[in-house]
């Protein structure tokens, strides 16, 4: 069908009672159908909102001070066609491998507008981001040594300082909490020693002109992270005082914004979060620090979506499943840890229009051969019937460049959607590998 006909098509549905971020997420899921991006051989694809993504950085730069550089973490979604919005709106890119290191570069981001954060950076990493100029925060004494090491006598042009855990505890999801008392990261600010130690190391140093902290990411309430970061401006107060100047001039407060899973509306907001920073932290708000801020999943998550079809439906002892093309292998947090990573399913049937029958709870599995590859358990959702799509609502991060290639099943498909003058224009970032490729990667 000619693309004409299929946006006059589309544009005869009256989709006015549905949220604005639903009706595009229809639209683009019957375009996709429409134009055979998706159908019994393309079985799953993601989508990014480009334009939502867009609004959504407009959001974060409008709800803090110019003085605030924000750096995308590239975990949350590293293809180049979302690093590439990222960098095109002016963000900085916060990377924690030599891989995302090398995409970063890759997609165009200035050195001196990335930083690095791995945990176990090794010395020819270390050599790497000081010859680039890249910032990078030393995760503990033996890589202050090792960096010190590299950089010899010569001047720094990185911007370098100590990750620091100021052991606030944990936040709902202990796996993703990373200021708890024997958190792996950064160095543990109350052990024994330890602040009068970075004390004494700031103040024969420096090139040690920045200070960072992460709290968690997902499940972190907005008072346990800013309370870490109350601790850890306190910290770059009290070195100032010692050195006798504004020596420590960046503080990277990292990310962890939560997203909720639940509905479209997005909360918090970067708004609010900026507004109970500013009450408890004023310092960050004053100008007298740039401060950098390292945003992942709150930029992208409800800004994506997947779309997977049904294969069968079936029932088991008394147990109604609908057995689709999405599971483990991309939504690998929500199959391994259901209660923690729910996520909100929709069902489409084969043209991609949302059904909206009577709610009955159904089961939703995935493809993969192990028991626990569920996408719910007893959801309530329309019937779903064989050839529909399920829906995986704010997947936009951690959901698609992360893929688990359990059974030999590839990374899924990614698309670029946007919309203009009210028609749908998909941008394929990332086909469907082929089975040969796939197989290469398993070697
Ligand atoms: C150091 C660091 N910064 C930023 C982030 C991004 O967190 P989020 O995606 O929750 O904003 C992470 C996530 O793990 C991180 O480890």
């Amino acid at each position: 069908m000619p693309n004409s006909q299929l946006h006059e098509q589309l544009d005869h549905v009256a989709f006015d009672e549905l949220p604005d971020r639903a009706v595009f997420k229809e639209r683009v899921l019957r375009t996709a159908i429409a134009k055979g991006l998706l159908d019994d051989r393309q079985l799953i694809a993601g989508f990014i909102d480009v334009d939502g993504v867009s609004r959504t950085i407009t959001e974060l730069k409008a709800a803090f001070p110019d003085h605030f550089a924000h750096t995308f973490a590239a975990k949350a979604n590293a293809m180049t066609g979302s690093l590439a919005i990222v960098r095109d709106r002016g963000l900085g890119c916060e990377v924690a491998s030599a891989g995302e290191l090398q995409q970063a570069l890759r997609v165009g981001f200035p050195p001196e507008s990335i930083v690095y954060d791995e945990p176990a950076k090794t010395r020819q990493v270390l050599q790497f981001v000081i010859d680039k100029g890249v910032s990078f925060n030393i995760d503990n004494f033996q890589e202050f040594e090792r960096v010190e090491e590299i950089l010899g006598e010569n001047e720094a042009r990185s911007r370098i300082g100590f990750r620091i855990n100021p052991q606030v505890g944990s936040g709902k999801i202990s796996a993703m909490s990373t200021a708890t008392d024997t958190s792996k990261f950064g160095v543990a600010l109350s052990d024994p020693g330890n602040r009068e130690r970075l004390v004494g190391l700031y103040c024969t140093r420096s090139w040690l002109t920045s200070m960072h902290t992460h709290i968690g990411s997902q499940g972190c309430s907005l008072d346990l992270m800013i309370h870490g970061i109350r601790k850890v401006v306190d910290l770059v107060l009290e070195i100032n005082t010692a050195v006798g100047r504004r020596q420590i001039s960046v503080i990277d407060i990292g990310g962890g914004l939560p997203v909720n899973f639940d509905c479209e509306v997005v909360t918090p907001t970067f708004a609010e979060y900026s507004a109970a920073l500013r009450a408890a932290v004023p310092e960050l708000f004053s100008g007298e620090f740039a401060v950098k801020t390292e945003f992942g999943r709150s930029i992208y998550a409800k800004n994506g979506f997947i779309a997977a079809r049904v294969e069968y439906t079936k029932e088991s002892g008394g147990r109604r499943i609908a057995i689709a093309h999405a599971g483990a292998q991309t939504a690998t947090r929500t199959a391994f840890v259901p209660d923690l990573w729910t996520i909100r399913l929709s069902v489409f049937d084969s043209s991609g229009r949302a059904r909206n029958g009577v709610a009955i709870e159904q089961d939703v599995a995935g493809p993969c051969c192990f028991a626990g590859d569920m996408l719910a358990y007893k959801r309530p959702l329309p019937l779903i019937e064989p050839g529909d799509y399920v829906m995986l609502h704010d997947t936009g991060a951690y959901y698609f460049s992360n893929p688990f290639y359990y059974n030999n099943l590839p990374p899924i498909a990614v698309i670029g959607a946007a919309e203009d003058t009210g028609r749908v224009s998909l941008d394929v970032w990332r086909r469907q590998q082929s089975l040969d490729d796939m197989l290469a990667v398993i070697g």
